[in-house]
């Protein structure tokens, strides 16, 4: 087995060979005056295992791009198996059509990951359950909730609540209330404006403790956090946690979240955080181990 660094996140990728016991190698990649890039794998992998660990996280078409030609090359190269490790997937949130005219973004950059060549694909905290229906190769997703669990339990659960940010949380949610002996836990009604991307959380359904432990899968602008928490301040909460699998942070995020009211936000390395976007109360994960355990699985299955 082989594994291949993809540029988006270097440090994950070395993270989860050395769970493997085994090294990552790096992809040559040259850069043409016009963007266009001319991709290489040097290392052989001729009847072998390939794994590519690459997030398309912003920049999330050449991101794409950038595993689509690794997987290209692997194949061409003569790898015998192909899983392209995607912790983050981009264009998730685009995975059904909101309103009539829409793309299906997901469906495309999906199918273009299988026409590639990728034989198998992993991937962390999907947006929806409905996502695995477009995937027609085996397919593995992990979750970073137990590793959330094990925090808030450090943290202390007694007069806390867990809170899903928006409806399309509440399976989430409910996992992880489950793994914490049945927490409690309350849901908040967003809205997001389609055409402006504005977000308003007007109500709350179930009861706000002293501690309030949002979780959400991904945080892009900061937008649905700010929103939620400026709703459990005015029900009463005092302190807030914030929990998020992929740290995207684009916009003004790292100044919404570095605010007053939240205490840590906790997200994960699926995506990698530049020093530049980090801040005083922001805690990585590594989900390296859960990575590396999918992968021996998917061995020992196939
Ligand atoms: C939406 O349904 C997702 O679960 C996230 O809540 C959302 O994508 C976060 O985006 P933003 O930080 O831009 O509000």
């Amino acid at each position: 087995m082989k594994l291949f660094a993809g540029t988006a996140n270097k440090p994950l990728a070395s993270a989860v060979a050395e769970k493997l016991g085994i090294s990552s190698f790096p992809i040559d990649i040259f850069t043409f005056p016009d963007g266009e890039r001319r991709l290489r794998i040097e290392e052989p992998v001729a009847g072998k295992e390939a794994i590519v660990v690459q997030p398309t996280s912003p920049p999330v078409d050449s991101n794409y791009f950038e595993l689509y030609f690794t997987i290209d090359a692997l194949k061409r190269k003569g790898a015998a198996l192909i899983t392209a490790v995607v912790p983050y997937l981009g264009y998730q949130r685009q995975d059904h059509l909101f309103r009539e005219g829409e793309a299906r973004s997901l469906a495309v950059v999906v199918a273009l990951l299988e026409k590639a060549g990728a034989d198998r694909i992993i991937t962390c905290e999907l947006h929806s359950v409905k996502i695995e229906e477009l995937f027609s190769v085996p397919f593995a997703h992990i979750s970073a909730l137990s590793l959330f669990a094990k925090k808030i339990q450090t943290l202390g659960t007694e007069d806390a609540t867990l809170v899903s940010p928006d409806m399309g949380g509440i399976r989430r949610i409910r996992i992880l209330s489950e793994i914490l002996d049945n927490m409690p836990y309350a849901t908040i009604v967003k809205n997001r404006d389609l055409a402006t991307g504005h977000v308003s959380s007007e109500s709350i359904e179930g009861s706000v403790k002293s501690t309030a432990y949002i979780v959400d899968d991904m945080i892009g602008t900061g937008g649905t956090i700010a929103a939620a928490v400026s709703l459990l301040k005015r029900k009463g909460a005092v302190k807030i946690y914030v929990f998020s699998t992929h740290p995207v942070f684009s916009g003004e995020a790292t100044s919404i979240l570095s605010n007053k009211d939240i205490e840590r936000v906790f997200v994960t390395d699926t995506i990698l955080v530049p020093n530049e976007k980090k801040f005083a109360t922001l805690d990585i994960l590594s989900v390296a181990d859960l990575i590396a355990e999918a992968i021996k699985k998917s061995q020992s299955a196939s």
